[in-house]
């Protein structure tokens, strides 16, 4: 491992010319303006000193011995950070189209010799001036790509609890409360027979508390399947989508069908679990807003990815107009979803003309089927 290499305060400037008096003269420009200085007699010196400094800009002259300023320039292009660091080249010779092959080896900038200090100090200065420019730029990209990699993270863990609790929910719902509206059901049946054997008449009463359980039964039960369908796990998202389309024509109007393309396989957990909610948002808002006549699901499964698409041929809405985030969030949950998992979404309706919701997710990524 390279030593730690300390940097000055003070931005570096490599000089690089075979005449010692010129490096001189140089630094006599430059020294006022603050700048730390380095000087090396010809590129190789120049590479060397890269290497041991991370130097903020480079000025090289064209013609030296042991290495010219040409070769010099495209080698440091290519050290690590060569490419954003620039450089300044000069030359009293331009007989061969110096300047051409100046900027042909990644210099950022050229200058005639012999060197007029004040255009010297300018183009220096300009020089830096962009370089802490491109910094800046490239720290804020990275303060960026780690929010960004934070936010990714913190959803993903949100929608991990929201999804455990709502497991929670149903188990408990299912087990807890399903239980104690059983005995309760159970017990009044009993009180019934006990009171109409000794002639009371309280049946109509209690046949209405029955059904009154009985009602709250069934609701708890399709509450605890909506949830967390038990079958997701077991039976695949296939069959439960299935369950959900025939439920979907059976509560209302609408010519609800499947379509499946493609032999589907059983997918990682987290693409299931994703898919599932948002085919089930995208057919409640069918339910809901469409008033649709039709509308179809369509599972396409290939060794590359899982595309799903959701038509329906209601009155549709402006998908492209802004979204009011703060009061619906079905749609904006599903592109969280699908971003979480690398994938995309397309949502592409207007008012007349039905909607159709179309959901593509990776599964190279994948691997052997797991993470
Ligand atoms: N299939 C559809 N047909 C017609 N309009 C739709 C359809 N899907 C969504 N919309 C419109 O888009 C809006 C936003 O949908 P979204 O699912 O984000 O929120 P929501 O359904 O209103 O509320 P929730 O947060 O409970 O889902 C809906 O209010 C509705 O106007
Ligand atoms: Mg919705």
């Amino acid at each position: 491992m390279p030593a730690e290499i300390i940097k000055p305060d003070k931005l570096v400037i490599i000089i690089t010319d075979d005449r010692r008096a010129t490096r001189h003269m140089i630094r006599n420009i430059l020294e006022p303006e603050g700048y730390h200085l380095l000087e090396a007699e010809n590129g190789r010196e120049a590479l060397d000193l890269y290497n041991s400094s991370q130097p903020d800009l480079v000025l090289l002259d064209i013609i030296m011995p042991v290495m010219d300023g040409l070769e010099a320039c495209t080698r440091l292009k290519q050290l690590p950070g060569g490419n954003h660091v620039p450089v300044l080249m000069f030359t009293g010779y331009n007989e061969g189209n110096e300047v051409e092959k100046a900027f042909q080896a990644g210099a950022s900038d050229f200058i005639n010799k012999p060197l007029n200090p004040e255009e010297l100090r300018h183009r220096v200065n300009r020089l830096l001036y962009l370089r802490k420019l491109e910094m800046q730029r490239q720290a804020a990209e990275a303060k960026l790509q780690s929010s960004y990699a934070a936010i990714q993270s913190l959803s993903r863990k949100v929608l991990n609890a929201y999804e455990e609790e709502r497991v929670r929910l149903a188990r408990e719902l299912h087990d807890e409360v399903g239980m104690a509206l059983t005995t309760l059901k159970l017990n009044l049946q009993l009180l019934n027979k006990d009171l109409s054997d000794k002639g009371i008449a309280h049946e109509e009463r209690l046949a209405s508390s029955i059904d009154y359980a009985n009602n709250l039964l069934s609701a708890i039960r399709s509450k605890a399947v909506f949830l967390r369908p038990p079958s997701l796990d077991e039976l695949g998202l296939v069959a439960v989508v299935d369950n959900m389309v025939k439920e979907l024509a059976r509560h209302t109007n609408m010519r609800a069908e499947l379509q499946l393309n493609g032999k589907y396989k059983k997918l990682p957990v987290e693409i299931e679990t994703a898919l599932y909610r948002c085919i089930q948002e995208a057919l409640t808002n069918v339910a809901r807003h469409a008033s649709a006549t039709n509308v179809s699901v369509k599972l396409d499964c290939n060794s590359q990815d899982v595309l799903v698409r959701i038509t329906d041929d209601g009155i549709g809405f402006d998908s492209h107009g802004g979204s009011d985030t703060g009061k619906h969030l079905g749609l904006q949950g599903m592109k969280e979803r699908v971003a979480l998992l690398s994938g995309e979404i397309a949502i592409n309706s207007s008012p007349g003309k039905g909607t159709e919701i179309q959901i593509t997710i990776p599964l190279d990524w994948y691997g052997d089927g797991t993470r």
